[in-house]
């Protein structure tokens, strides 16, 4: 990239680490966006570092998309109305994926409404494997370019360097996609449970086949732990099978209430994801990919 197209990257609040990140791989500045709350809990920002005419680069994971959303919405309108000659968002975790369809009468499909409403205020977005089910691209809700970072390679070089003659287990149908990518990455074999869910926190799993897993490290993968009931399930499930302590992979660390010590405390041996999300556990790193698919947006 030459340096009069330059981008600046913007850390919304909560994204330091991972808009340095983005300025290092991209050689790129990091700008001061001043963002504070009004004593009515209404935001007040500012763009300290003049954007006219620079290609804008907002980092923003959205992991609690209610309380991110407004000041995101603010920083890219604004960037547009001061003269941005374009403003793309990195968000390694995209938020509001999951509600894909309208299950009961009545109900929002907030998946489609939360893309209709980013895409109103940006030019582009990376993201890492949204959760798309019913969705099969995100080119299907949103309507601005995109680009999906896989995160199936990192986890599998994490898994080789890091774990035993492994044997990678997914908790449910939605999961057999990364699973098996993660498997074949790799080089190890996989099973998928069969799951139900019965609500937010009351989930149970089956292993179709106990008897392929003897003898091997079973390596729990999920591309989501919210309240980490799908993992716990699939954990105990493992134990009661008389398997040795599982480990548990995630791509991204929601971590909803109790989420993370309610699977150690179910038997997990350790839980490793990656930093899409901001936390302790997220030692398989996704800058580097991010960077190199936000570098290809930017140069387009
Ligand atoms: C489901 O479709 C996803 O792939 C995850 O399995 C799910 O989001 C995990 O949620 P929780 O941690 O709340 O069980």
């Amino acid at each position: 990239m030459t340096s009069g197209s330059l981008p600046i990257i913007f850390a919304l609040p909560g994204n330091e680490a991972l808009a340095a990140a983005l300025a290092s791989h991209l050689h790129a500045s990091v700008g001061e966006l001043a963002i504070r709350g009004f004593p009515d809990g209404e935001t007040y920002l500012r763009f300290v570092t003049p954007v006219t005419g620079s290609k804008v680069v907002l980092a923003c994971s959205l992991h609690h998309p209610d309380d991110q959303v407004m000041p995101l919405l603010f920083a890219a309108a604004t960037a547009k109305e001061l003269g941005a000659a374009a403003v793309g968002l990195v968000t390694p975790y995209l938020g509001y994926m999951r509600q894909d369809k309208r299950f009961n009468e009545g109900e929002a499909v907030t998946s489609a409404l939360f893309a209709r409403l980013l895409s109103q205020h940006i030019d582009w977005l990376v993201t890492v494997d949204p959760h798309l089910h019913r969705w099969h691209s995100l080119d299907e809700i949103y309507s601005v370019p995109s680009a999906v970072v896989p995160a199936a390679p990192l986890l599998a070089a994490w898994i080789k360097a890091n774990v035993n003659s492994p044997v990678l287990i997914g908790p449910d149908a939605e999961s057999e996609q990364w699973v098996s990518a993660v498997a074949r990455d790799a080089g190890a074999p996989h099973v998928v449970l069969e799951k139900i869910r019965r609500g937010d926190r009351n989930v149970s799993v089956s292993i179709p086949d106990p008897e392929v897993l003897r003898g091997r490290t079973p390596v729990l993968v999920d591309d989501i732990i919210s309240t980490g009931r799908t993992m716990i399930a699939a954990a105990r499930h493992a134990l009661a099978q008389g398997l040795p302590t599982p480990v548990c992979i995630g791509v991204h660390a929601v971590f909803a209430g109790d989420a993370y010590e309610a699977l150690l405390t179910a038997g997990a041996a350790r839980v490793v994801t990656t930093n899409t999300i901001p936390q302790a556990t997220g030692v398989i790193d996704v800058s580097a990919a991010i960077a190199a698919a936000a570098a290809g947006l930017l140069a387009g």
